[in-house]
């Protein structure tokens, strides 16, 4: 049993706070727990009888079917990150919590959030879900949490999840991710989905490329091995994946990108210049499929009909999140009895 006063080493080795602490090992392995959850689901219309023996996982003597409680802290908004985590936890016959910071918790009186993070963790949840924006304090306590922590997005530095669900997708479309070229479209510099990805798809082999308006694009010295192009245009036929970022205007700090235009103006402009229209498509491989994390800003990153087109993935993403949020939730559980 985890002792609450000090950090056990399960609770910190199941933590997830960025892929980096991932092995590929350690993520095919996750891949291939979500196939068996998703076969589960195809035949009992749940996961809860997962068996981890058809995965090489040890069973454990203990039931597995003692509910859990998962405290989702999301000091972001989210729709897709907080509904598929909400939706793997039920599934594996889970209990959650979550709060929603806007109208029903205590920061509403002025609490901080790293307060808010202590005081439920002192509730002793069997995990925490966090979405929070860059920290100091929460930087220092989530590392050394005595409670698994996985991030549901950390600021612009990471969203783990994320990339393991775009890098599932691929390997469910694709067949595998290795030797896949993969071009990322869009904000890449707010872009923490950019950054998780990076580290997974090149850890499982893929090429990744990044297209964007140069004050969306990192330095070169700063993404070593990816390749950055700036002409979307030309970039088109080199892809398999093509994977749309969303224009995030919220972390621009008052969107100097207007340059005193209307919104609607830069919209239409950004499209022109970097979005991916049905012309657009047509350049792509006909067996290339299309991603979009969400959520979308529609006749911006993509036209409207992007989302319905044959190749889009974009709603499989969203089914796979559940998939592979479950699957780390079972990796958690089937440790920490
Ligand atoms: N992709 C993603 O993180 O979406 P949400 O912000 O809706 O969770």
């Amino acid at each position: 049993m985890p002792s609450f006063h000090s950090i056990s080493p399960a609770s910190k080795r199941l933590s997830l706070l960025d892929t980096r602490a991932l092995s590929a090992t350690e993520i095919n392995s996750l891949f291939e727990r979500a196939d068996v959850l998703a076969k589960n689901y195809e035949r009992h219309g749940n996961f809860a009888n997962l068996n981890l023996g058809e995965v090489g996982l040890p069973v454990p003597q203990t039931p597995t079917h003692i509910p859990k409680v998962i405290a989702c802290l999301f000091f972001e908004a989210s729709t897709r990150t907080l509904l598929s985590f909400q939706s793997a936890a039920y599934r594996l016959g889970h209990n959650v919590v979550t709060f929603d910071i806007g109208t029903g918790s205590s920061m509403l009186k002025g609490e901080t959030e790293e307060d808010t993070v202590l005081n439920v963790a002192a509730m002793k949840p069997d995990a925490l879900v966090i979405r929070y924006n860059r920290s100091e304090k929460l930087d220092l306590f989530l590392p050394n949490s005595p409670i698994p922590v996985i991030s549901a997005g950390t600021g612009t530095q990471s969203h783990p999840t994320q990339a393991l669900l775009d890098a599932y997708t691929i390997r469910r479309s694709m067949g595998e991710v290795k030797g896949q070229r993969v071009l990322i479209v869009g904000d890449i510099v707010h872009s923490r989905v950019a950054r998780s990805n990076f580290d997974v798809l090149t850890k499982l082999g893929a090429e990744v490329g990044i297209c964007g308006p140069e004050h969306f694009l990192p330095k070169e010295s700063e993404t070593p091995g990816i390749r950055i192009f700036h002409d979307l245009d030309e970039a088109l036929s080199w892809p398999t994946v093509y994977m749309g970022l969303r224009v995030q205007t919220e972390r621009h700090g008052g969107d100097p990108e207007l340059r005193g235009r209307s919104i609607e103006v830069y919209r239409e402009d950004y499209h022109s210049r970097f979005g991916l229209s049905l012309a657009r498509a047509k350049k792509l491989s006909t067996n290339a499929i299309i991603l979009h994390p969400g959520p979308i800003n529609h006749g911006v990153e993509f036209a409207p009909e992007i989302v319905n087109e044959p190749r889009s993935r974009v709603f499989e993403q969203v089914a796979n999140g559940v998939l592979i949020r479950a699957a780390l939730l079972a990796r958690i559980f089937s440790e920490i009895p």
